[in-house]
């Protein structure tokens, strides 16, 4: 198996949070609730879930663009979970970003090329360097090299996410974090972006975290996937594994909500019903209990399912699915 890459232990990313009220109660906001993970080099990690669930923080404290609560981050073997700004910055060109809305990520007043020589000069890559990069960039993500002279709304929503990507390969680096990188792009062209990232992987040994709200949008790309539940992760398997077998109840509602688009899905519908706790509620049991159907009383409401290994290489937080485990020997 390839090197490890990425190794996250145990993360934890705690927000403080008032109430608006004069002399409102401050209450805990558990985005990263216990997250554990590893990407080894040349791999895609997809993180789903919906909205709210963490996904970004988490994103976000893997390239310490956040400071964490607790555990640890291991890039390339080395722990950086406590870095400072000043001992990260050669992790900055190394850990770069793909954002959700390509229209906001580029400067409106600047050329794409300006905006690729203001990183260029920020990171002392010199002018010639920096050409040479754009050019071959351009090459990587298929697109005329003439539309580096045009402005932001000179260009299509999927022009400028290969843009995007582009930019976020000019200093080399070796880890990319897409989050909702196709999420607000038309489907043909979001299946055109889902390639070119598969491509890249391929031809520059890429290894990537793919953010996404929708299980079907990171089925095609991602190795491994982490379904993410308010801060925690309920379900963890090889791509491959957990489209033939869904496990968790939460990964099931998820996947059904879109029943045309996957063969892997019950006929049937499986609504979320119930209201959603909060990443503020306190209290054990699992957070998925108020919405699920399977709930047992007296055992899913006041005990968390630890995620287990259920069949080789696929975790499962479920009391449910542990029992049903057990069971069958
Ligand atoms: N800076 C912050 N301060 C307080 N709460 C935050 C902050 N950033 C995110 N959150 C909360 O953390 C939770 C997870 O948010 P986020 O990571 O953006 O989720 P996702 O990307 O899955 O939609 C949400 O409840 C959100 O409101
Ligand atoms: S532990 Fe219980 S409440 Fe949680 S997902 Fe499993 S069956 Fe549902
Ligand atoms: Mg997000």
């Amino acid at each position: 198996m390839a090197e490890e890459l990425v190794k996250v232990e145990h993360l934890k990313k705690y927000f403080d949070v008032r109430s608006s009220s004069l002399f409102g109660k401050k209450k805990v906001v558990k985005a990263v609730d216990d997250v554990s993970f590893t990407i080894h080099k040349g791999e895609i990690l997809g993180v789903v879930g919906e909205s709210g669930c963490g996904k970004s923080t988490l994103g976000r404290c893997v390239l310490r663009l956040l400071d964490v609560t607790d555990g640890n981050i291991f890039f390339n073997g080395k722990d950086i979970s406590k870095l400072r700004e000043k001992e990260l910055k050669s992790y900055r060109e190394k850990m770069q970003m793909v954002f959700q809305n390509p229209y906001s990520s580029f400067n409106p007043t600047m050329t794409i090329r300006q905006s690729f020589y203001e990183i260029g000069k920020v990171f002392k890559i010199g002018t010639e360097e920096t050409e040479k990069r754009c050019k071959q960039l351009m090459e990587n993500v298929r697109l005329p090299e003439d539309l580096m002279n045009r402005h932001p709304n000179e260009l299509s929503g999927g022009q400028l996410q290969r843009l995007a990507i582009a930019r976020a390969l000019l200093l080399n680096p070796d880890f990319i974090m897409a989050d909702e990188a196709v999420s607000a792009l038309d489907v043909s062209v979001q299946a055109q972006i889902l390639n070119l990232l598969l491509d890249l992987r391929t031809s520059l040994g890429l290894t990537m975290m793919f953010i996404s709200h929708e299980l079907t949008v990171v089925e095609h790309v991602c190795d491994e996937i982490l379904v993410m539940y308010l801060g925690t992760v309920v379900e963890k398997a090889s791509g491959e594994e957990l489209f033939q077998n869904i496990l968790h109840p939460y990964t099931q509602a998820l996947i059904s909500a879109k029943p045309k688009e996957h063969p892997a899905m019950e006929t049937h519908r499986i609504m979320l019903e119930g209201e959603a706790k909060s990443a503020m509620d306190a209290g054990g049991g699992c957070k998925f209990a108020p919405r699920c159907r399977f709930c047992q009383k007296g055992k899913c409401d006041v005990e968390m399912p630890p995620l287990k290994e259920i069949t080789p290489g696929h975790f499962v937080a479920c009391h449910k699915v542990e029992g049903e485990m057990k069971k069958n020997g």
